[in-house]
């Protein structure tokens, strides 16, 4: 493939054997995809994992003294210093989370922690080309801002940051990012959580292709546009999606289709919604806990568990997964404390895919998250998923119905 003056010369290794490997990993995938050169980025977002694979890359990079020029927002591992008070953190997972956190800060990254960095820390404008991973950030920003950006790994969006360049090939590119097959939402769709099921009902039935919806009702809160995204990444592998006369792509039929106007039509039945819940959830009952914040919870969705707890006891525990931001301002707000007076934790830069959450292990929780029930499994989490307003009612009351 092309490569620019600039290119060769890291590649070459004139800016450090970090940045030269970093460039090799950038022009392989450029090679595998058919790319014909590189164009620069204006942001990043790594989703590192702290997990073992992901800690091994970061430390490589840092170690050849690697530095982002594009400096990335993180994913979430988790607070060592919250979790070491509240749970019996073993010396092995603090010293992996702390070995990330150094890894990640000699590099250049922004140590916001936070799956949902569309919501507050890093957020594009349309047509910047971008490198994001994980799940809900990708679709987020490239259907809803209308950025470009692949469905990058966490290691190739480090390798895009620290290059400052992404290979031009699929969804940078406007003619991969048109629908292939229009989604008609006959299901009745009244609250957020009908968008988590209807994210993972969907890649069941049109597999990797790009959805255009319609359907929908004409206003839909980031919180359901979030859960969407996250249940198309975890039921499947949606990178883009449109909804038609809403998202910037897709303001009529012609442009979200483009040329594919021969596309497929699926339907989406409440009867498919209910097939899916049940498949999912575990029944419901008594439950030891409720685990919310996957992808991490919104500003207003904290607010609100403030008040439906507010002088009350729970009798379930109560753990809220959130951003840094959110968790300083409902601090700032008074309501953190009533969170905590109920016996609730409100908890920032953690992931539920974690090694911190041993003493739940074998027991039964409730979410609101299809995509933590299906990663939390692993670590023998079972839950019951719910509507959110129901968890936090189910936390209160120590069943749920
Ligand atoms: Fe976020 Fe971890 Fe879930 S990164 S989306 S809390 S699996």
């Amino acid at each position: 493939m092309y490569l620019t003056d600039e290119e060769k010369r890291m590649l070459d290794g004139e800016y450090g054997e970090g940045t030269a490997l970093a460039m090799r990993v950038q022009v392989g995938i450029g090679e595998a995809f058919g790319a014909e050169r590189m164009l620069p980025i204006t942001r990043a977002h790594v989703a590192l994992s702290n997990q073992d694979a992901d800690v091994w890359f970061a430390e490589k990079l840092s170690g050849l003294d690697a530095k982002c020029k594009i400096a990335p927002t993180t994913n979430p591992g988790f607070d060592v210093e919250y979790f070491d008070k509240h749970v019996n953190l073993k010396p092995v997972d603090m010293e992996q989370m702390n070995r990330t956190y150094k890894a990640y800060q000699k590099i250049g990254a922004i140590l916001n922690f936070s799956c949902t960095p569309y919501l507050f820390d890093n957020i594009p404008r349309r047509n910047e080309i971008c490198a994001f991973s994980e799940s809900s950030a990708t679709p987020y920003m490239n259907a809803i801002y209308g950025a470009k950006s692949n469905r990058e790994s966490a290691l190739s969006a480090l390798c895009a940051a620290i290059t400052g360049v992404v290979p031009e090939y699929g969804l940078i590119l406007d003619e991969n990012r048109k629908g292939e097959v229009l989604v008609e939402v006959k299901a009745t769709i009244t609250n957020d959580f009908d968008y988590q099921l209807l994210g993972y009902a969907v890649p069941k039935k049109i597999g990797h292709k790009i959805p255009v919806f319609t359907g929908l009702p004409s206003s839909i809160s980031p919180e359901a546009i979030m859960y969407l995204c996250a249940e198309l990444n975890t039921a499947g592998a949606v990178p883009m999606f449109h909804i038609l006369g809403m998202t910037p792509e897709a303001q009529t039929i012609d442009q979200a289709f483009g040329k594919n106007q021969d596309y497929e039509v699926v339907t989406i039945t409440d009867e498919d919604l209910k097939d899916i819940h049940e498949k999912i959830s575990e029944r419901a009952g008594k439950i030891d806990f409720v685990l919310l914040g996957c992808p991490h919870v919104s500003l207003d969705q904290v607010i609100k568990i403030a008040y439906m707890v507010e002088g009350k006891t729970l009798k379930s525990e109560l753990w809220i997964n959130t951003s840094a931001h959110t968790k300083e301002i409902v601090n700032r707000m008074g309501l953190l404390k009533v969170i905590e007076a109920a016996g609730g934790h409100v908890i920032k830069d953690t992931c539920i895919d974690q090694p911190i959450w041993h003493h739940l292990e074998g027991t039964l929780g409730a979410t609101e998250s299809p995509k933590c029930s299906y990663y939390a499994k692993r670590r023998q989490l079972n839950f019951v998923i719910r509507p959110f307003e129901q968890c936090i009612q189910g936390a209160l009351e120590g069943e749920i119905v």
